[in-house]
């Protein structure tokens, strides 16, 4: 894995913006994004450029379960608020949190990442390793699944809702297999919270009870790191 270390995350969120870039004028055309705090800024950085992204398609990662996409706290809303609405894409895939069948839009959303294979993949990391919603613990063959999330995701997530009760507990995410088969991936992880799980996903060994470990077997990884995701290494 290729690290880059970057002062803060302002400025990682330009460099991953720039990695993007270079992937576009070498022909990527479908990227797979994350929401939370982490490509806040890489989002800004492309709203503010004049980069066309309306013959793109974006294939996100994950969505809670039981939210629909009008709901604040619903991963399409913060895609929408954060990127689609600034930046149109050509299309834009987000699980439906709102399925009646949630067997059946997993398999739905195989299909569209089946359909639109991911040249470059985004990704955050959880503070327990999670990548997506794959919790420790997940199969690295897993394809869309539905999680129940561990103590540990709902208490980082409470930040955004008004009572932690709010929290949704159970989501819809891309598996880790699926994440592997990405030509291209960009993680970012910023803060002192990250440090641990980024010292585990880069110098540990390959595990599923550290789902990033995984991409130590994956050809083409930049990890981006502030100087506190960074302080442990
Ligand atoms: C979100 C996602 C998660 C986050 C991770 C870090 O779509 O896939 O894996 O990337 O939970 O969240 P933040 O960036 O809020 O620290």
């Amino acid at each position: 894995m290729d690290v880059m270390r970057v002062k803060n995350a302002d400025e990682g969120g330009k460099k991953a913006f720039e990695i993007l870039k270079e992937g576009i004028a070498n022909g990527a055309n479908t990227f797979g994004l994350a929401t939370g705090s982490t490509p806040e800024t890489m989002y800004s950085y492309m709203v503010a450029s004049d980069v066309d992204f309306s013959d793109k398609v974006s294939v996100n990662l994950d969505e809670y379960v039981g939210l629909d996409g009008n709901d604040e706290q619903s991963y399409r809303y913060f895609m929408d608020q954060h990127l689609f609405n600034h930046k149109p894409f050509k299309k834009t895939y987000v699980p439906n949190g709102k399925a009646t069948d949630l067997d059946a839009e997993c398999q739905r959303y195989d299909g569209v990442i089946a359909d639109n294979p991911i040249d470059i993949q985004v990704l955050g990391i959880g503070q327990n390793g999670h990548i997506g919603f794959n919790e420790p613990g997940t199969s690295f063959d897993a394809t869309t699944h539905v999680v129940e999330l561990t103590d540990s995701t709902v208490n980082a997530n409470k930040r955004y809702f008004d009572k932690i009760e709010d929290v949704p507990t159970r989501a819809l995410t891309m598996g880790i297999q699926s994440i592997m088969k990405s030509k291209k991936i960009i993680l970012m992880a910023f803060g002192k919270a990250k440090a641990d799980a980024v010292k585990s996903m880069l110098e540990g060994e390959v595990t599923e009870n550290l789902p990033a470990s995984v991409l130590q077997n994956h050809g083409d990884v930049v990890v981006i790191l502030d100087e506190d995701a960074a302080s442990k290494l």
